[in-house]
């Protein structure tokens, strides 16, 4: 008899994040495992310590943030996003989305002329560099009319939590190749990583190897790394552990490449969907798990 293991007691059906009560702004989760709405924040102006330290620790808490109504300059998506670290620059040679006349942001524009758009597969931002991006904050001022154009976002801790025990002891250890020129040509950073790393700020661990730059895992012979990577790209990609971000003008989604991947969802060419983004620095490469 055949005996389907969809819907089978997987352990992250436990919820891990869940309503955290702040004083200074208000924190909705988004899904049982990932992202989290913030209210009650005006971007547009300087926010006191208390809400800076909120932030902060909802952001370690919830993975991905979304915030609506915020109409930012380049020099509120400076001022924000810089409160999380140091602002980088992005590492590809040949990339879709395009710089400004502002050295630390970049567009994301696409529209009836577009041939591809950026994201389009499970990934985490440049895990290619020596020290990927802590962090990506997007901000979207024209969305498509008619829908479409939402982003995915994963828990990396979630999939990782739900491996068996033996998976789980098998990829500990192991490290991956992570090959720039796979996404963006020849010119840009190759790196390698643990396969299984540890949060700094949180401690937690997850699966840091994405299918846009991971080219094969170091130790194994390339037909059993692919065979790996296969199943750990479907795992992290499974519904159980994403949640789903719709835009609206003038939202902005702050992610946090540790522990999370995403994916942008091309479904409404021939319409406009428009914006910008900085990126935080890392401080350290990835530590294994
Ligand atoms: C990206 O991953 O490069 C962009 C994500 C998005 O546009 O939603």
């Amino acid at each position: 008899m055949f005996t389907s293991t969809v819907g089978a007691p997987i352990s992250a059906r436990t919820p891990d994040q869940g309503a955290h009560a702040y004083s200074s702004i208000v924190v909705t989760p988004a899904s049982p495992h990932i992202g989290a709405e913030v209210t009650g924040i005006d971007l547009t102006r300087e926010l006191s310590p208390q809400q800076v330290a909120e932030v902060k620790d909802a952001f370690v808490r919830h993975q991905v943030l979304f915030f609506r109504e915020q109409r930012i300059s380049f020099e509120d998506h400076i001022r924000f996003a810089s409160l999380f670290g140091t602002l980088g620059r992005h590492v590809g040679a040949q990339t879709i989305s395009k710089p400004t006349d502002h050295p630390l942001v970049r567009r994301f524009h696409y529209d009836e002329t577009s041939q591809r758009i950026s994201g389009e597969s499970w990934h985490s931002d440049q895990s290619c560099a020596p020290v990927p991006p802590l962090g990506s904050m997007l901000y979207n001022h024209i969305v498509p009319p008619d829908g479409g154009g939402d982003t995915m976002f994963a828990s990396t801790y979630a999939a990782y939590d739900a491996l068996s025990e033996r998976m789980k002891a098998f990829l500990s250890g192991l490290t991956a190749t992570h090959d720039g020129a796979r996404v963006f040509g020849p010119g840009t950073p190759k790196a390698s990583h643990p396969v299984i790393v540890h949060h700094p700020e949180s401690g937690r661990r997850g699966i840091f190897v994405n299918a846009d730059f991971t080219s094969h895992i170091n130790e194994l012979p390339r037909k059993e790394g692919d065979a790996v990577l296969d199943f750990l790209y479907r795992h992290i990609g499974r519904d159980e552990w994403s949640c789903r971000f719709r835009w609206r003008a003038h939202s902005i989604a702050f992610w946090d490449n540790r522990c999370a991947q995403h994916k942008a969802l091309w479904d409404y060419w021939p319409n406009v969907r428009s914006g910008y983004r900085v990126q935080i620095e890392g401080t350290a490469p990835p530590l294994a798990g």
